[in-house]
């Protein structure tokens, strides 16, 4: 198979043991992301597969070569991989046309120069040629490392949080553009972060890598985000409201109406997590639902945030987006109800209480 194959990796510095049997498929031209907190072992993982670290346990193998097993150590120069990372910083004693020259070692001299200036026209860079680094701009040095990147044609790239330096702005501009140059380069690629946002972005799919170092859900990123396997692949998108319930006829009542539970047996202790887009506010005379109070309203641009209490006396506090602009003067009559898309049932932790509360995001 064309591109990587990563097959029951396990790794440990001493005792501290960060992955635990982790397979990764990237076929040529695809792009998979490994999501997960800090410290869960993403770095480690592609450190694995560009042969900075040595494998412990497991194989790993790039376009239908073993680069890595119990027996097998092939050197990093030798994998043919390009590298992006956030602290993978270009030279600074060279121009930015040298720096991309720099990785293709064993090219001819004009054929390395004629590759470079074509990979720099490529990331829109080429008049900044004899350019040193210091003098661009964060986004602008991300271009030129992606250039470097790609320009030896490796049969696997590598990104680790490489927009993570950058700007809300001038991320969302870089990754767009480099999502486009990889794509048209279809360059098997996996890339690791910490930020789900990015992730759902660049991804063609998600592994999402939990804290223990095990992969908890592997699937495209629509179905990460409607379809979480695990509670903690939920919360990664950040605040979600909580009740804590109980399974009756495979259907889970909440305060704001029930919400189906096929799989799961009667009597189970559950808890429903319930995205903020997943509580739909009407104030209009046919409203349905339940009363709900508001309590403030936050405009963040796109959407609001906006809080609101049950009306039956419940202290609890429920966070809502609200696309449209939310008018203040529709607070009274306010009704709620669940929209199920955005609403996912789990087994309750036996040691946990609570009855109903925001649950954090999970990183
Ligand atoms: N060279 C190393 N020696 C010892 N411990 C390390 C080393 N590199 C990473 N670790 C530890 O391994 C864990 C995973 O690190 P890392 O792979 O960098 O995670 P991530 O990239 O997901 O943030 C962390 O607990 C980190 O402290
Ligand atoms: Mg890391």
């Amino acid at each position: 198979m064309k591109g990587l194959l990563i097959h029951g990796v396990s790794h440990a510095y001493g005792d501290n043991k960060v992955l635990d049997k982790v397979a990764v498929v990237v076929p040529a031209g695809e792009l998979v992301c490994l999501l997960g907190p800090s410290g869960c072992g993403k770095s480690t993982l592609l450190r694995l597969a560009a042969g900075l670290e040595v494998l412990q346990e497991g194989s790993i193998v790039i376009d239908d070569v073993t680069v890595a097993s119990n027996t097998v150590h092939v050197e990093p120069e030798n994998r043919h991989i390009g590298f992006m990372f956030q602290d993978y910083a270009l030279f600074p004693h060279l121009n930015v046309l040298d720096n991309v020259i720099f990785g293709m070692v064993g090219s001819a001299a004009d054929k390395a120069r004629s590759r470079a200036m074509e990979m720099l026209d490529q990331v829109g860079m080429v008049d900044q040629a004899s350019k040193h680094p210091h003098t661009l701009s964060g986004g602008q040095q991300q271009r030129v490392a992606l250039a470097r990147a790609l320009a030896p044609e490796p049969k696997l790239l590598l990104l680790d949080e490489p927009f993570s330096g950058l700007d809300t702005n001038m991320r969302a501009r870089i990754r767009e553009e480099t999502l486009g140059v990889l794509k048209e380069f279809g360059v098997a690629t996996l890339m690791v972060t910490h930020d789900p946002e990015e992730a759902m972005f660049m991804a063609d799919r998600i592994k999402i890598l939990g804290s223990d170092g095990h992969i908890l859900q592997a699937a495209r990123p629509h179905e990460i985000y409607y379809h979480p396997k695990h509670e903690f692949v939920a919360k990664m998108f950040g605040l979600m409201n909580r009740f804590d319930s109980v399974v009756v006829n495979s259907q889970v009542e909440t305060p704001l109406g029930s919400v189906a539970a096929p799989d799961m047996a009667d009597g189970i202790k559950v808890q429903v997590l319930i995205r903020p887009e997943g509580i739909v506010l009407e104030s209009h005379e046919n409203a349905s639902g339940t009363a709900v109070e508001l309590l403030s309203t936050h405009l963040l641009g796109h959407d609001n945030i906006v809080r609101v209490r049950l009306a039956s006396g419940s202290s609890s506090e429920l966070y809502v987006r609200v696309h449209h602009a939310f008018e203040p003067e529709l607070a009274l009559g306010i009704k709620a109800t669940i929209d199920s898309d955005y609403a996912f049932v789990f087994p309750l932790d036996v040691e946990e209480g609570g009855s109903s509360s925001l649950v954090k995001a999970a990183q």
